[in-house]
């Protein structure tokens, strides 16, 4: 059954309905449909467009249908053209008549825009509460590594050293960011468009603010030609997931870079890495490697219904359509690559050791060698280069600066005393930095309880 067939006198080519369709996927939202669909017959019996018993009797058959979907008592069959058509054709198959009247007042446009509304709304949460819990795990790994020394790099250079936790604490700055994004969607997002009919409202009574209320939105959208046209919300949400996956990718790669058996700063857990089928000795990635490519799929969802979305003239156009595989296909990579990365990091093995003598070679003390220098009247450009000269010196010889004799140290600069030993030691190196934000135990821990209140406070959407 279709739901336009009066004015048409041939049947649907079968190629045009396969093209045409959307039910294959659509189908996701079926609970989203149903519950749009019933607070819109709650307000249409109050309103008294339709009967009390005929709106009890809407209502009713909905419940069953959605109940029989659940329970896989009634199975989504090929056919009808999209969800809305499947569900009123159940419907009026159940309870006859009063079926007819459930779409009183309502466009499959402002149906489809609320029914998206709905399930972006759900995937939203969903999406917040799993980041929720990748912020717990890095914290908790922050909490067991503040004096885990590492080196920290520029230019994937050794530059200075850190700890695992400031290192860290970069990605949970990151992920907050993340969170702060979907909140400020969710509050843009939440306004509801059922009511606004084809593109112009409808002549019926309606009330919008009820079904809005009925529905958890803030209130009803403002402009009936913007609810049926509006794909702002998804095109924000497929942009912060974008910067989620980005986020997710790059500390994927540090994995990466990790666990070669070069750096050997980490250890895959057995059950989050897979084999070779020709090398016995391989324990690969692949995980991180997964979610590594799979953010270049997320980013082109972004830009796909960016594309569809730019010509299109007001209000509603089939093209539109298009928005579900896109957004159903990022809204499920970027959940399970959120999921898969909390459970791998949670697993692997930190290799502490490996990091800190990592971080006691290459230098990384070389700028508090220049500090100490110049804290005893030396001007910082000089330093600069008195500290060059011990590095080249140590290169030829293949020492690190901490294994140089005082003398040594002094035949380049007489400024350099005993206590240069302390100065250039890793711990003072990290344990000095205490300004908010550096590596230093004091400030970690100023800012961890900053991040534990912040999770405390805000646990979902
Ligand atoms: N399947 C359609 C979509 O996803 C539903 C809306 C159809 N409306 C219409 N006027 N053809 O956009």
């Amino acid at each position: 059954m279709k739901l336009w067939g009066g004015r048409f006198t041939k049947e649907t080519d079968q190629l045009v309905h396969a093209f045409n369709e959307s039910l294959s996927f659509d189908q996701k939202f079926y609970r989203q449909d149903i519950q749009g669909s019933i607070a819109h017959v709650t307000m249409l019996a109050e309103q008294k467009i339709v009967s009390r018993e005929d709106g009890e009797q809407i209502v009713r058959g909905l419940e069953e249908i959605l109940s029989d979907i659940e329970t896989g008592k009634l199975k989504i069959l090929p056919g009808a053209e999209d969800i809305h058509s499947f569900v009123e054709e159940e419907l009026t198959k159940r309870i006859g008549e009063a079926g007819k009247r459930l779409h009183t007042g309502r466009s499959r446009n402002d149906q489809v825009a609320l029914d998206m509304k709905l399930y972006t709304r759900d995937q939203v949460k969903e999406m917040d509460h799993l980041l929720y819990g990748l912020l717990q795990e890095l914290l908790t790994i922050m909490e067991e590594n503040v004096e885990t020394y590492m080196p920290g790099f520029t230019h994937m250079q050794k530059a200075q050293p850190i700890t695992l936790a400031h290192h860290v604490g970069a990605y949970f700055e990151m992920f907050t960011r993340d969170r702060g994004r979907l909140q400020d969607l969710y509050e843009r997002m939440n306004v509801c468009p059922l009511g606004a009919g084809a593109l112009a409202g409808t002549t019926y009574p309606l009330d919008r603010e009820r079904t809005a209320s009925l529905l958890d939105f803030y209130g009803p959208t403002l402009n009936s030609i913007d609810s049926v046209s509006d794909r702002d919300y998804l095109l924000e949400f497929l942009s912060a997931m974008s910067i989620i996956a980005m986020h997710l990718s790059r500390f994927c790669e540090e994995v990466i870079v990790w666990n070669t058996d070069e750096y050997r700063f980490v250890e895959l857990d057995d059950a989050y890495s897979t084999g070779s089928s020709i090398m016995p000795q391989k324990k690969n990635p692949d995980i991180a490697e997964l979610i590594r490519g799979k953010t270049g799929r997320v980013y082109g969802t972004l830009i796909a219904l960016l594309t569809t979305m730019k010509g299109l003239p007001l209000a509603y156009n089939k093209d539109m359509q298009e928005d579900k595989e896109l957004a159903f296909d990022a809204m499920d990579t970027v959940k399970s690559c959120i999921l898969l990365f909390t459970r791998m990091i949670a697993s692997m093995t930190f290799c502490k050791d490996r990091m800190e003598d990592s971080a006691r070679h290459g230098f990384t003390n070389a700028t508090d060698a220049a500090d100490y220098l110049v804290k005893h009247g030396v001007p910082f450009r000089d330093a600069h280069g008195i500290v060059g000269e011990l590095v080249l010196y140590c290169l030829d010889k293949k020492i690190a600066l901490d294994d140089m004799t005082l003398e040594e140290f002094k035949a380049i600069s007489p400024v350099f005393e005993e206590d240069v030993y302390e100065a250039i030691s890793m711990k003072n190196c990290v344990e000095k930095r205490v300004c908010m934000g550096a590596p230093g135990k004091e400030a970690m821990s100023r800012v961890m309880d900053i991040y534990k209140r912040q999770l405390e406070e805000r646990r979902g959407l």
